[in-house]
């Protein structure tokens, strides 16, 4: 018996390290090892052994079955490592082969718009300035003389952070021409664009957050004249030289005298089409002169100094120069409508 199990570690060892993948060497510890395996067999004999030799064989047994195990650990063990180098051989990575294309995107055509608008300002002599998305309603509200009781302030238009109504997302970028005032030295000519929100549910005109361009003018000696030639200098690059625009009474309460400007409609010429609703004119942007008691709220003497002061929506602009016509397809950012542009 002692024989045999020589017999058999010889040549499961030599299997073993003889062995050339892990499958293979599974097969081999079925074959010595497993239930109907050769050790087995052999332990089987041990019946016919007398009483004194049983424990010696049994060691014996023990001492093998150890033994093989542990060869087919070191072999699995070294299979695996010779595996896993061949793999990170073929996965190498080639740097001699051409690289994939690169997938570039481009402007979003609201923001085409914007660029358009900043260069026309730029070109003017204006400045580009940012400022804050949350705000205080000191700012977007009260330095603007917009009196406490006013519907904009309801909580059911606007987006507050605090239930005593101080800190809010900005509804308009008009809380820009009071930062501007308080803090940049005069003359100033600044446009301001960002986001704005209001509590509005999304449909294709309406969105809780959009966007506004604020401009502002403050100098001595700035009036309303200077504003029309303006505004109508900045259409006429945008929508073609000779674009007619109108201006219409309206009421801010931060602006003295008020009003808001209408473009002909460029696709009918003033007759009325879809475009225009049938109207002839649409409408693009709010304005006026900076009101006295703001000037003078921002430490500016409205006796020396004046100014104006216009908010137009970018959305729209960029909706009536792309003729889009649902505004939730700026916002969705579906691949297949911008590639468009
Ligand atoms: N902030 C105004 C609005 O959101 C627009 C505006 C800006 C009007 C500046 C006058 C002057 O409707």
């Amino acid at each position: 018996m002692k024989e045999l199990m020589q017999k058999l570690r010889e040549a499961s060892i030599r299997a073993i390290l003889e062995s050339e993948n892990v499958e293979t060497l599974e097969a081999l510890r079925v074959k010595y090892l497993g239930k109907k395996g050769e050790l087995t067999g052999i332990l089987r004999q041990m019946g016919k052994l007398s009483a004194e030799e049983r424990p010696a064989m049994g060691q014996l047994a023990n001492q093998l079955r150890q033994d093989i195990e542990s060869a087919i650990e070191a072999r699995r063990n070294e299979l695996q490592s010779a595996m896993m180098e061949k793999k990170l051989e073929q996965e190498s990575i080639d740097v001699t082969l051409p690289a994939e294309d690169l997938r570039i995107g481009h402007k979003h055509p609201m923001y085409s718009v914007l660029d358009q608008i900043k260069d026309i300002f730029i070109g003017m002599g204006f400045e580009i300035v940012d400022g804050p998305e949350v705000e205080l309603a000191d700012y977007n509200f009260t330095k603007l003389n917009i009196e406490d009781s006013h519907p904009s302030r309801e909580w059911t238009d606007t987006f507050y952070f605090k239930d005593d109504s101080s800190i809010l997302l900005r509804t308009q970028t008009s809380p820009m021409q009071v930062h501007a005032m308080e803090t940049k030295p005069l003359p100033i000519r600044m446009i301001a664009p960002g986001r704005v929100y209001r509590k509005d549910e999304v449909d294709a005109t309406h969105s809780p957050m959009f966007h506004q361009i604020e401009g502002m003018v403050i100098d001595k000696g700035v009036t309303m004249a200077d504003l029309k030639a303006t505004l109508n200098l900045v259409v006429e690059k945008i929508y073609g030289e000779g674009t007619v625009t109108r201006f219409r009474p309206h009421h801010f309460p931060f602006t003295e005298p008020s009003c808001e400007m209408d473009i002909q409609c460029h696709k009918c010429g003033g007759k009325g089409c879809p475009t225009c609703k049938g109207q002839g004119w649409i409408e693009v942007l709010g304005a006026g002169m900076v009101h006295p008691k703001v000037l003078a709220g921002c430490g500016i003497d409205p006796e020396v100094y004046s100014g104006w002061a216009f908010g137009m929506g970018l959305e729209r602009l960029a909706m009536g120069e792309y003729k889009i016509t649902d505004l939730r397809l700026i916002f969705e950012n579906d691949v297949r409508f911008l590639e468009q542009f």
